[in-house]
């Protein structure tokens, strides 16, 4: 790995991020993005690549193009997997996994492509050194991804190891949370910032295990989402470990100290509670939140402020049931906001398309944003005051 060459980059988000985390990753020194679908082209050295991995707080994963080329078959596929130089990449001790994606490949199997380009990487190394990586499809060292469209392959070395979005505080399995990153795009795009003096307040009164807050507090205090956990890039050859703890050091130099900060949050479910402050207390957070556990319908207006922002993800709605509770519930939250809530600029993330309708209201914005699959909106309701009457 030569530190000062320029390589072709991808990073991957979340459909509908791509213009903030193209944002993020200019600041970060990445040159020549293009927005795709669900990702980000850039070239970037691989000091940037570092940097991104540990700042980014938009991107799923970060990934070098190391070869691109055209094919009729799989055995073109093999060829070209098999004339890249790996051990230029990684030691043939370190354990790899291949996975393989594609739009419209004629191709009949993209696990025979996978096993292919496994066999390309090992018959290069036991070509070189008489010896091959072992494969481990649940912790590789090293992870490779294949994309294939209708005639042209391009083969990815992952820089990230484990998705960006995990971030390392979240430790037990927990329902249906917001991924991170996914998370922090609903903060950015909001506009809400903690810079300015006195913060200003955000509420999140449906928080589940915290993932909103969790971000805005990350965003707020300038904490590098990557700054406590590991990236594949450590397991590179060459990699340059003094760079990255530089980067690192820099990275808590950074960290802004603010005793006035204040996010609060709220779940009906006291589980939630339990949960979003074990997820506070793992990212050393707790002393920035104010928990109420109570329906949304109770929640009153922190410090009695006549602004702020309510960032929150109700409930989708995908059981039956459920959709009929939330069509009642939606109507009473609306005239809850317009009488408590006047001032505040309010968004909701949700699935349930039919929110505005049951509101009442005219959201001032509908940002169009997808959970994986599923077709999700990010609307803002900005709550004049007297506008319920
Ligand atoms: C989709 S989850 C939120 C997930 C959260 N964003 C996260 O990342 O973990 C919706 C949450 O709304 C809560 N909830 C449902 N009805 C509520 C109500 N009437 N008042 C307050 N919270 C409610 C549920 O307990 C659940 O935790």
């Amino acid at each position: 790995m030569q530190q000062q060459v320029i390589l072709s980059c991808f990073a991957s988000t979340n459909k509908g991020l791509e213009q903030i985390l193209i944002n993020e990753l200019e600041i970060l020194g990445a040159n020549n993005l293009v927005s795709v679908n669900a990702g980000v082209k850039f070239t970037a050295n691989i000091d940037t690549i570092m940097l991104a991995n540990l700042h980014s707080r938009f991107a799923s994963r970060i990934m070098i193009e190391i070869a691109h080329g055209g094919y009729c078959n799989e055995e073109d596929i093999y060829t070209i997997a098999r004339n890249i130089n790996w051990s230029e990449w990684f030691n043939v001790d370190a354990t790899i996994k291949v996975s393989t994606n594609a739009i419209n490949s004629p191709l009949k199997s993209l696990e025979f492509i996978t096993l292919r380009v496994k066999d390309a990487i090992c018959d290069n190394f036991m070509h070189q050194q008489n010896r091959r990586p072992d494969v481990d499809k649940r912790d590789p060292d090293i992870r490779v991804y294949n994309f294939l469209t209708s005639d042209t392959v391009t083969v990815y070395l992952d820089t990230s190891g484990e998705a960006l979005f995990k971030r390392g505080y979240r430790s037990t399995h927990q329902e249906a949370p917001l991924k991170e990153n996914l998370a922090a795009g609903l903060i950015k795009l909001s506009g809400w910032s903690a810079t300015s003096t006195p913060p200003p307040p955000l509420l999140d009164p449906m928080c589940g295990s915290g993932t909103i807050i969790i971000e805005a507090l990350l965003m707020a205090l300038n904490i590098a989402p990557g700054l406590y956990r590991k990236f594949a890039f450590e397991k590179f050859n060459n990699f340059y470990q003094n760079a990255w703890d530089n980067m690192k050091f820099a990275a808590k130099q950074a960290i802004r100290k603010d005793p006035n900060l204040k996010i609060y949050a709220n779940d009906i479910n006291p589980k939630a509670i339990i949960q979003a402050t074990q997820n506070l207390q793992h990212a050393k957070l707790r002393e920035y939140v104010e928990f109420t556990n109570l329906d949304f319908l109770d929640v009153q207006c922190p410090l009695h402020s006549s602004g702020g922002t309510i960032i929150t993800n109700p409930p989708y709605g995908v059981r039956l049931n459920e959709l009929d509770e939330l069509a009642s519930l939606y109507p009473k939250i609306a005239s809850h906001l317009k009488n408590n809530f006047a001032g505040w600029n309010c968004y909701f993330f949700t699935a349930d398309l039919r929110l505005p309708k049951l509101f009442r209201l005219k959201p001032s914005r509908k940002i169009p944003l997808f959970n994986g699959a599923l077709d999700c909106r990010f609307y803002e309701f900005k709550m004049v005051s007297g506008s319920n009457r």
